[in-house]
């Protein structure tokens, strides 16, 4: 019998999130844990998105608005663009797969780095267009060269994570700049900025400020993060109207639901909440990052809402150790299945990380 999918999919692996609450307490009969696993913002969401999706709620048994107007509207105001040059996606991770599915053949090729955010590879793989895992530098740190050099006549697409996750390094103005200018001109360089909230580096720029560099520029924003509505799935993305324009024709009609837009629109509205997560998050990166290091342990630099720390033993199996603890890490891949990747959560949260952690190395 013929095979039932073609290779590609055949390959694919599914996406694998962190681990939810519901599972640790009927795997393990935990109460009470805490999931430092998914980058969430630890604060819960506004409570103006609280009472725009209950409002919203009313509304369901009409579809949603499928061009997304008054989003868009929004935030065309928010960043002083043209709405013509925003397009809405089901979390940023379905424009990922849009972009793959929109600009590449499977006779073009694509690139991106390693570790990076897994998400790049399965659209990839999802189209079956060729691609280039390009590794970090040894300290993590991005390696603009070799990036560079992994562009063939044949790419059309590169994916940069700006911070990174799963490293929260950050690529910096003269990196990205660098970037931007010599990648050829036929690339359309996307710009994954799902942690920009939280990036307070001198050198950190936003791709948005570098806009003119280039003109095939995808930048990619997400509501899951610092916003947090990670489970409404609201992102979107700024780039050239013709670019744009492209990505709307491929998107599912009602990409996004009524209460995503609605959710959305109203988290635009109460950014002192999203300084507050911002404000906790920048105290709680420089406590918990010293804390680990003076338990002999190594932390990537971070410009995000979590931390990657090394340990001696396998991660995975410090990683069970704290699910026993009630604590929900991530473990990571090789090559880092000595890693463990922690989000901050809320100084209580990290507090009982901490001993946790404490407790699993005695
Ligand atoms: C770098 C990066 N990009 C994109 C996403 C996808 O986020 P969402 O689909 O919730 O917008 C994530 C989520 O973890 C991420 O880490």
């Amino acid at each position: 019998m013929d095979a039932l999918v073609p290779p590609n999919v055949e390959r694919m692996v599914p996406y694998k999130p962190g681990k939810p609450l519901e599972e640790l307490k009927r795997e393990y009969g935990i109460d009470h844990a805490v999931k430092l696993a998914s980058n969430e913002n630890p604060l819960g969401p506004s409570p103006l998105v609280v009472e725009a999706v209950r409002a919203a709620a009313t509304q369901l048994h009409f579809y949603p608005d499928g061009s997304g107007f008054d989003l868009r509207h929004d935030l065309a105001q928010h960043h002083g663009v043209p709405m013509n040059e925003i397009v809405l996606g089901n979390g940023s991770n379905e424009l990922i797969d849009q972009v793959c599915r929109t600009f590449p053949t499977p006779d073009d090729h694509a690139v991106f780095g390693t570790p990076s955010f897994v998400c790049y590879e399965l659209g990839c793989l999802a189209e079956n267009v060729p691609f280039t895992a390009v590794p970090l530098r040894e300290n993590l740190a991005w390696d603009v060269d070799a990036l560079l050099a992994a562009v063939t006549p044949r790419t059309k697409v590169l994916f940069v994570a700006n911070p990174n996750n799963p490293t929260g390094a950050h690529m910096g103005r003269a990196d990205l700049e660098r970037l931007l200018r010599e990648t050829p001109e036929r690339v359309v360089v996307v710009l994954d900025e799902a942690y920009v909230e939280f990036a307070d580096a001198p050198d950190f720029v936003s791709a948005l400020e570098l806009r003119h560099l280039r003109e095939r520029l995808l930048v990619l924003r997400t509501f899951s993060k610092a916003y947090g509505i990670a489970g409404l799935r609201v992102g979107y993305g700024i780039g050239p109207a013709k670019l744009v324009d492209f990505l709307q024709r491929m998107r599912a009609p009602f990409n996004v639901s009524l209460l995503g837009l609605a959710g959305a629109r109203a988290a635009l509205k109460d950014p002192e909440h999203v300084a507050r997560y911002v404000a906790l998050n920048r105290r709680e990166r420089a406590r918990v990052g010293g804390a680990l290091t003076e338990l002999g342990l190594r932390v990537a630099p971070s410009q995000a809402n979590f931390v990657l720390v090394e340990f001696a033993r396998p991660g995975r199996e410090i990683y069970e150790a704290l699910l026993r603890h009630g604590v929900i890490v991530r473990a990571m891949p090789a090559p880092l299945e000595n890693w463990l990747r922690i989000t901050l959560g809320t100084e209580p949260q990290n507090d009982r990380l901490l001993a946790a952690v404490r407790e699993v190395l005695r």
